[in-house]
């Protein structure tokens, strides 16, 4: 049923400050993550863990890409993320220390399921699922489980998934950091900021309306660039997912830094770029990228936060987004893009909820 809301993606993207409260409850104290909530082998195992490979397919693939730059810098611990349908194709090396962690909301997607079986037979420590479906063949065939609490997800561009899925990561990477020498301080501070994050969602959704007038500007173009540095970059990718998957619009990601690399000399007044750049230490470095793209005639949407003094001007639209903690600023930031794809879509008067070519589960390769 999608009660008020016109499509199934819109009543997801606005469940989304309750799912993740959902994901965070009972797992978190005023300042810890509940090691046990995670499992009651969760302990002991993540104990070993030396290394971490994610595996996961589509937007899935994309919180994994989020959680590694979580891992490394709070539990220190090398990380790698692959997509399910390269890895299993592939030789690949897995060390025994490995936690193997596949991502998915359904808990069916074929390829996932056939890299997790794969690796099982050339060993590993332990094998953590984070999916969305209980009794799926991904949580019956792992040993540690964390469940986002999303509830159904109809719509096929995937939102509250996602979201629930980098809340469910954060949690186990505060726990492997607390076995990796995460000092409580830390852990604290980012428990507090995960407390404020349902507030904080809500805030950002209350930003619908200025994100439809911005949708205006992408109705009638055929391309455009999301650029995004650090945890972010992952972010990018997911808004050009989602705005591709449900406008059609080809819309491709980079970490801001490759820009003088080659997409560059794509740029031009046709070419809308898309940047989210929260206030963190790579946002000095993200403005001299805006000024690259603006030189060139091209047209910046910049999600950014209100202490990142950038202001409105020709070729610049800003849309502030309330100050975030850098650890869950990925979290946040998701939403405007999630919001933009929705209302291009909606102008272009796609079918949103069900876009053409894709289905909602892939169980076959
Ligand atoms: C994109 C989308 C897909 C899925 C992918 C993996 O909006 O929904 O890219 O993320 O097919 O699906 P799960 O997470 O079920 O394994």
């Amino acid at each position: 049923d999608k009660g008020e809301y016109r499509h199934f993606m819109l009543k997801e993207i606005h469940e989304q400050p309750r799912v993740i409260q959902a994901t965070m409850e009972g797992r978190i104290t005023d300042s810890r993550v509940l090691e046990q909530a995670l499992g009651t082998e969760a302990g002991s195992l993540l104990d070993d863990v030396r290394h971490v490979q994610i595996i996961a397919c589509g937007t899935s693939y994309h919180a994994g890409m989020v959680a590694r730059y979580w891992i490394e810098e709070l539990a220190g611990i090398p990380c790698s993320v692959e997509v399910a349908s390269e890895f299993r194709y592939r030789h690949h090396v897995i060390q025994p220390d490995t936690l193997f962690l596949c991502i998915s909301q359904s808990g069916e997607t074929a390829d996932t399921l056939a890299a997790l079986r794969q690796a099982k037979d050339a060993g590993f420590r332990a094998a953590l699922a984070i999916c969305n479906v209980p009794g799926s063949s991904l949580v019956r065939e792992s040993d540690l489980v964390i469940m986002t609490q999303a509830g159904p997800e109809i719509g096929v561009a995937s939102t509250k998934a996602f979201t629930t899925q980098l809340v469910a990561l954060l949690l186990f990477t505060l726990a492997l950091g607390r076995h990796n020498g995460l000092s409580e301080k830390r852990e604290a501070d980012i428990v507090a900021a995960l407390h404020r994050l349902p507030g904080q969602v809500a805030d950002a959704l209350a930003l619908d309306g200025k994100i439809a007038e911005l949708s205006k500007a992408f109705m009638d173009k055929n391309h455009s660039l999301f650029l995004g540095r650090g945890a972010m970059f992952p972010v990018a990718l997911e808004g050009a997912l989602k705005l591709k998957e449900i406008s059609y619009i080809h819309a491709e990601a980079y970490p801001a830094g490759e820009l003088k690399h080659g997409p560059l000399a794509l740029v031009d007044s046709e070419m809308p770029v898309v940047t989210v750049a929260p206030n963190d230490e790579l946002l000095e470095k993200l403005k001299s990228n805006l000024e690259e793209v603006r030189a060139r005639g091209g047209e910046l949407f910049v999600f950014a936060d209100g202490g990142a003094e950038l202001q409105d001007q020709p070729g610049i639209h800003v849309l502030q987004i309330p100050e975030v903690h850098p650890i869950t600023a990925p979290i946040v930031y998701t939403l405007p893009l999630q919001l933009l794809s929705y209302h291009v879509a909606v102008l272009k008067g796609t079918d949103v909820d069900q876009p053409r070519n894709l289905a909602k589960s892939v169980t076959v390769e």
